[in-house]
């Protein structure tokens, strides 16, 4: 009932001939993906245009991996929604935990883009997740809850419907240290129930909710197979077609 996803957020890595050479390895192999099972690659901004042309016909959907909070102007340095709608890309990620930390992304800044975004035609990959502290202390229930409150509470119940939350533990990015599913399943399910409590069981029920996090071919099967788990958000293992088409796969 509600689509699986597998994106891959390519950060700062790969240079324009690089990513043009994977993106192609990636079309190369989309029909051994499953029927129901969506893929997205996130490129850095200067490939859009290029990788857009290489996915152009092939089910593969193009995301960038932030967004101004203005909509155009003198903001050096920074690539608005429009912009990036029109180099080719459907959605954008918004709020990862690289850019909270950073480059003082706050949810009041996640506001203003999650809206530039809408109004530019963009899906949103909405990522939340807690640092390791804040687990230890046992506070990764409140913080993700409070991240969910404050950017996704104003949208509406067809802005939801725009929306793929992912949740990644800080603690497990780029540290080869994976949320065991247990973990993983504990807090989606409390993400769908902090959804469900403010805009209802129909929308909570519909949003796909990925996992993010040293998601590799190894563990993907394992966390894909939760419930509440409706894909991921890949980093690493984005970088290798075969990985990522293997976590796919699972
Ligand atoms: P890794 O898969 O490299 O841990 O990164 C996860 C991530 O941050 C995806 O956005």
């Amino acid at each position: 009932m509600r689509k699986k996803i597998v994106a891959g957020n390519w950060k700062m890595n790969t240079t324009v001939t690089e990513g043009v050479e994977l993106a192609k390895s990636i079309v190369a192999k989309v029909n051994e993906i499953p029927v129901g099972v969506s893929l997205v690659v996130a490129p850095p901004f200067t490939h859009l245009t290029s990788v857009a042309e290489v996915l152009k016909g092939s089910p593969v959907a193009l995301s960038a991996q932030n967004c101004a909070d203005q909509p155009k102007g003198a903001y050096t340095g920074e690539v608005s929604a429009e912009m990036l709608k029109d180099a080719g890309c459907s959605y954008t990620i918004l709020g990862h935990s690289e850019r909270r930390e950073y480059y003082g992304e706050t949810s009041e800044k996640l506001v203003k883009k999650m809206a530039l975004a809408f109004e530019n035609g963009l899906k949103v990959i909405f990522c939340v997740g807690e640092k390791l502290a804040e687990r230890q202390e046992g506070q990764h229930f409140d913080v993700v809850s409070a991240q969910i409150s404050e950017v996704l509470f104003g949208l509406t119940p067809a802005q939801m419907a725009k929306v793929v939350i992912a949740y990644e533990p800080v603690w497990a990015i780029g540290t080869g240290v994976t949320a065991t599913s247990e973990q993983a399943q504990e807090i989606h399910a409390f993400i769908r129930k902090t959804l469900a409590a403010h805009f209802g069981e129909d929308v909570a029920a519909k949003t796909t909710i990925l996992y993010g996090g040293s998601c590799k071919p190894s563990n993907a099967q394992e966390l894909f197979a939760c419930p509440d788990i409706d894909g991921g958000l890949i980093g690493g293992a984005s970088l290798k077609a075969d990985d990522f088409i293997a976590i796919a796969k699972s």
